[in-house]
């Protein structure tokens, strides 16, 4: 397969979306495996994969996963986080989704009973990938559009607006994507899955409340900053020193995460 990487996932980011990243509680894949009818007995897909966060518990209530990411380092920190975990039916495949067609040629149609995507889709061609997705995917079997939480520099609590207005101040620019979180995207998301014929398409979600220490919000937002723009030596002690101040004197800061779950039929 090839694969362009994004401009994003790779190096320090890399590092930090592995070790600092949320990944989905037993809670939100308990949701997911029901809406998608998985079992012991399931072959699951993955698409944008990352370092693992919902390939590795899929895989560990199903018969296999399949990972594919367009980013070397983020497959080769999801094939340790495998390691670590003892998982041995996953597979980890460098792509991106439009060579899907090409994983066709190897496996064979209808080889999948479910395919997740899992806060990616947004970086993909949409149509294109449910449309290469029913190919791959049995018919009766499910894909399913995971988005986990909103950004965390735009919710609606004071600890984030004040890091969205230390991000602003430190990027020189403002922060509004929502990284497919938002309703016309998930609309889109949507009309594309019945037009891919995934027809029976519902949405569900679950919201569960998280508990960060400064570290690891720290640790989050270098996970989604790029190469580019991550602070690196003494910047980085004053990007941490100013966010610092700008949160004020608490500890631990309280998400209400709301993960949302688009699913869709064939
Ligand atoms: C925000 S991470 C999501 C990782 C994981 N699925 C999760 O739920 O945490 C987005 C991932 O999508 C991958 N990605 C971006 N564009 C892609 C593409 N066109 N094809 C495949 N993967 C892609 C990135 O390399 C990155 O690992």
């Amino acid at each position: 397969m090839t694969a362009t990487p994004t401009s994003t996932f790779h190096g320090p980011v890399a590092e930090h979306y592995a070790r600092f990243r949320r990944g989905y509680p037993p809670v939100v894949v308990d949701e997911l495996a029901a809406a998608l009818d998985l079992d012991a007995g399931s072959r699951v897909l993955d698409v944008g994969c990352g370092t693992g966060q919902l390939t590795l518990p899929l895989a560990a209530r199903t018969r296999a996963a399949l990972g594919v990411d367009v980013e070397p380092d983020m497959l080769r920190l999801a094939h340790r986080a495998a390691a670590d975990a003892g998982a041995g039916n996953v597979t980890w495949v460098l792509g991106a989704d439009r060579d899907l067609g090409a994983l066709a040629a190897f496996t064979g149609e209808d080889v999948f009973d479910a395919a997740t995507i899992g806060q990616a889709l947004h970086w993909m061609d949409v149509p294109d990938l449910f449309r290469r997705l029913a190919l791959l995917v049995r018919p009766g079997g499910g894909v399913a559009v995971v988005t986990n939480g909103e950004p965390q520099w735009l919710l609606d609590v004071a600890w984030s607006r004040a890091l969205r207005g230390h991000l602003e101040r430190w990027l020189g620019r403002p922060l509004t994507a929502r990284c497919g979180t938002d309703a016309d995207s998930r609309r889109g998301y949507r009309d594309a899955l019945v037009a891919a014929g995934f027809a029976r398409v519902e949405e569900r979600a679950v919201a569960y409340r998280d508990e960060l220490t400064f570290a690891q919000l720290v640790g989050s937002v270098y996970s989604a900053m790029s190469p580019d723009s991550l602070p690196t030596g003494e910047a980085r002690e004053t990007f941490e020193h100013r966010l610092r101040e700008a949160l004020g004197p608490a500890t631990t800061f309280t998400e209400d995460v709301r993960v949302s779950l688009l699913v869709g039929r064939s």
